[in-house]
């Protein structure tokens, strides 16, 4: 009983002290300084990609652009995508170009504290030094909105951040970005931003008990338990071809959100191209359809 009881006792201590150093523990790099100047055009462009727009605006309640977006609801519990205007209380006026390249490139707030992956940071790690430059000129230009966004709504454990410490080792992976030579401009451009800025793949991958994307088994094979009850289909060259989608109605769908068959997109694909594929070139686009029609897509 003694024994037990020191065992349970101990293994409670040593419990308790890997929390503790956890909580306190120091996570990702120091970023270095971003001295490159941006381009206002070309981030707001990328603001649209990244759908930072479309999940930073409350567009159901008429909200400003960027002031904070509507709920998202998830398994964990109820996000609040926060105001990101030029605020420096409310928004992230009183940030550094390095705070945001922190926030947006390894998913770590300026005090230090990971963020939640229901921000899809992880897909954009890979976000050049002149993305973040471009990004932050762009956002330099939002109005400031003094107005807080709610505070999420999340039950123990998932309201204590600093579990997301085990969260990030154990599933936070780099997307698979990287140019392959061979396979041409285009498709090179179509896996940037497919794989990264898009992130098609928070949706299209299903996910495991932790909510982390089931990158190698199940790659764009759809998920069935969306955030809100919803479920998308599988987008690997295969399943696409054979559901009657070529170059041509791809590149058509993501600027008008008509399918081949003459329906709409429904759900969350609607959104996804109201507020951001649409507003894409033509040729970026079709750089994505040529990338998602390869069967060399994904890997
Ligand atoms: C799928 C929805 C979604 C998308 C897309 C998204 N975000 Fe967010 N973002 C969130 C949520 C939710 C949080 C809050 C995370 C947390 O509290 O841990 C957040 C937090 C942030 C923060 C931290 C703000 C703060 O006050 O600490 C920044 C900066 C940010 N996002 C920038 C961006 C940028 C830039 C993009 C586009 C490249 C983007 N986000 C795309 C949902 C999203
Ligand atoms: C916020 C979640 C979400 C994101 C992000 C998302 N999708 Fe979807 N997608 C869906 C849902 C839901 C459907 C099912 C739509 C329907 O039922 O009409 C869908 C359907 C599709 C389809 C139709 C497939 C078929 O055969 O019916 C294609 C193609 C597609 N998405 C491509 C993409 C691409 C490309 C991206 C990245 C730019 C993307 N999706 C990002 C949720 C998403």
């Amino acid at each position: 009983m003694r024994i037990l009881f020191t065992g349970i006792l101990s293994a409670a201590v040593v419990g308790s002290a890997v929390i503790a150093a956890t909580v306190v523990w120091p996570i990702g790099q120091v970023p270095k300084e971003i001295t490159l100047t941006g381009d206002v055009q070309r981030g707001a462009y990328l603001a649209r990609a990244g759908g930072c727009i479309a999940c930073h605006t409350n567009f159901d309640s008429g909200g400003a652009p960027l002031a904070g977006g509507a709920p998202l609801k998830t398994d964990f519990g109820t996000f609040y995508p926060p105001n990101l205007t030029t605020d420096p209380t409310h928004g992230i006026g009183d940030w550094s170009i390095e705070n945001f390249a922190q926030a947006i490139r390894q998913g770590i707030s300026p005090e230090g504290d990971p963020y939640y992956p229901t921000f899809t940071y992880p897909f954009y790690s890979n976000f050049t030094d002149q993305d973040i430059a471009d990004l932050w000129a762009a956002f330099q230009t939002v109005p400031a909105v003094a107005k807080p966004a709610p505070d999420h709504d999340t039950s123990f454990p998932f309201n204590q951040r600093w579990g997301l410490k085990f969260w990030r080792a154990a599933f936070l992976k780099e997307p698979r970005t990287d140019p392959i030579a061979e396979n041409g401009e285009a498709w090179n451009r179509g896996r940037l931003l497919v794989e990264g800025a898009a992130h098609c793949a928070a949706c299209h991958t299903g996910r495991n008990f932790a909510g982390a994307r089931n990158t190698d088994t199940e790659h764009f094979q759809g998920n069935d338990r969306l955030p809100g009850g919803g479920k998308s289909p599988a987008i690997d060259a295969e399943t696409l071809k054979m559901r009657g989608w070529d170059i041509g109605n791809l590149t058509y769908a993501l600027r008008t959100g008509i399918t081949p068959s003459g329906d709409a997109f429904g759900g969350t694909m609607g959104e996804v191209v109201l507020q951001g594929t649409k507003f894409l070139s033509e040729g970026d686009r079709k750089a994505m359809a040529i990338y998602l029609l390869d069967d060399h897509q994904g890997g």
